[in-house]
């Protein structure tokens, strides 16, 4: 069984499709979203030996050209270096604009070739193949695609939305269990954010994994539709993200994107306890689910560490930083919060 959502983005519409078995027909699912004659498959060095032939006999059969690009597997693919590697690597190949560009990995695959594709020749269509269960639920569907500044991480980046998203959910099965684990902090996302019924599936453990992709990536598609360049509720989705940014940009990329937003949401939900505008209850309920799927909850670094990383963030914007705040579970806030204030939240979310 395919499962679709339908993405319409004010700057473009695409299907997301999630099942078993995508992957050997996704020559003809390029062919019937782009024109292209020739496709780049760029990819990570623990994904490509998996499923890079499987993608090129498929798109080959279809009638693409395809060359490929594999960079190394990690966070620190997602930088300047890369990024201008892979715009050569296009230009040698004589890529066109009407050419495709197919994104096969998790979030850092996903991240910079969209951002290629974003903005080689301006722009180029992209197709993103997510294998992670982070980039099936989140990265690849919405368009933000970025790099990493050794100042700070997504600092570069574009709205850019792809063509396709296929996620074959076989693919998640040659995980490593711990990028596993850190996927399920981005699906507890989604469960505080707006959806007590996942919570409480996710506590029972009575999930089955395409069904919690396709209940993510359709609250994410209803979001991505009203806004688009997150200038409103899109923000929502940076629940447990701005603090754990902080942590994860501090820890030098040592803890997974997943990870720090397991922690960032932990300390959200202590400092909006504290503050009276979370219940025990949740809180508690909250951090244990995140503990209950193996993630951790608390970090070492001082709130002067985090506040040095957090200033650097790109969502402060006229002195404040829009923090998004559990009210309940199910029920966030978007609180504009002035630079000043951020070391006592910190403080409190370290407590
Ligand atoms: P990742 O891309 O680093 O992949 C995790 C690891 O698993 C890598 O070592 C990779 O090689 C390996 N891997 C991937 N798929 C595999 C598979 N099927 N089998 C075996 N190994 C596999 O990490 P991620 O968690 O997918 O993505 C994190 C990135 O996503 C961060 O850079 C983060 O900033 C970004 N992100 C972007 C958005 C967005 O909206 N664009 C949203 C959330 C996160
Ligand atoms: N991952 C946050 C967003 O897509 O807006």
């Amino acid at each position: 069984m395919t499962r679709l959502v339908h993405v319409s983005a004010p700057s473009g519409s695409y299907e997301v499709k999630i099942g078993s078995g995508l992957l050997p027909a996704i020559g003809q699912e390029v062919r019937a979203v782009t024109k292209a004659q020739r496709c780049a498959v760029v990819s990570g060095t623990n994904v490509y030996p998996l499923y890079g032939d499987a993608v090129h006999s498929s798109l080959e059969c279809a009638g693409f050209e395809t060359v490929s690009l594999v960079f190394p597997a990690g966070e620190q693919t997602k930088c300047l270096e890369r990024y201008g590697e892979l715009l050569n690597f296009l230009t040698y190949n004589r890529f066109t604009r009407s050419d495709c560009v197919v994104a096969l990995g998790g979030g850092v695959t996903g991240d910079l070739a969209g951002f290629a594709a974003a903005t080689y020749q301006r722009g180029v269509p992209y197709v993103q193949v997510p294998t992670t269960l982070l980039a099936a639920v989140d990265s690849s569907v919405g368009g933000k695609t970025a790099i990493d500044l050794p100042a700070g991480k997504n600092q570069v980046g574009a709205f850019y939305q792809p063509s396709l998203v296929l996620c074959d959910t076989d693919t998640l099965q040659t995980l490593p269990e711990r990028e596993l684990r850190a996927g399920y902090a981005e699906v507890i996302k989604y469960a505080v954010l707006g959806d007590p019924a996942l919570f409480e599936a996710l506590k029972n453990r009575s999930v089955d994994l395409p069904a919690v992709i396709e209940t993510c990536v359709r609250r994410k598609a209803e979001i991505v539709a009203e806004d688009e360049r997150d200038t409103g509720k899109r923000r929502l989705l940076n629940l447990g993200h701005s603090f754990g940014h902080a942590v994860e940009s501090r820890s030098a990329y040592a803890l997974l994107h997943g990870e720090a937003v397991a922690v960032g949401t932990a300390m959200i939900c202590r400092a909006a306890q504290s503050r009276g505008l979370l219940s025990e209850a949740d809180r508690d309920a909250v951090i244990a689910l995140l503990r209950d799927y193996g993630l951790p909850t608390e970090t070492t670094y001082s709130a002067d560490e985090l506040l040095d990383t957090l200033r650097l963030d790109k969502k402060i914007s006229g002195g404040k930083l829009h923090l998004v705040v559990p009210r309940e579970i199910g029920r966030c806030d978007i609180l504009p919060v002035p630079e000043e204030e951020l070391r006592a939240w910190l403080e409190a979310g370290l407590r």
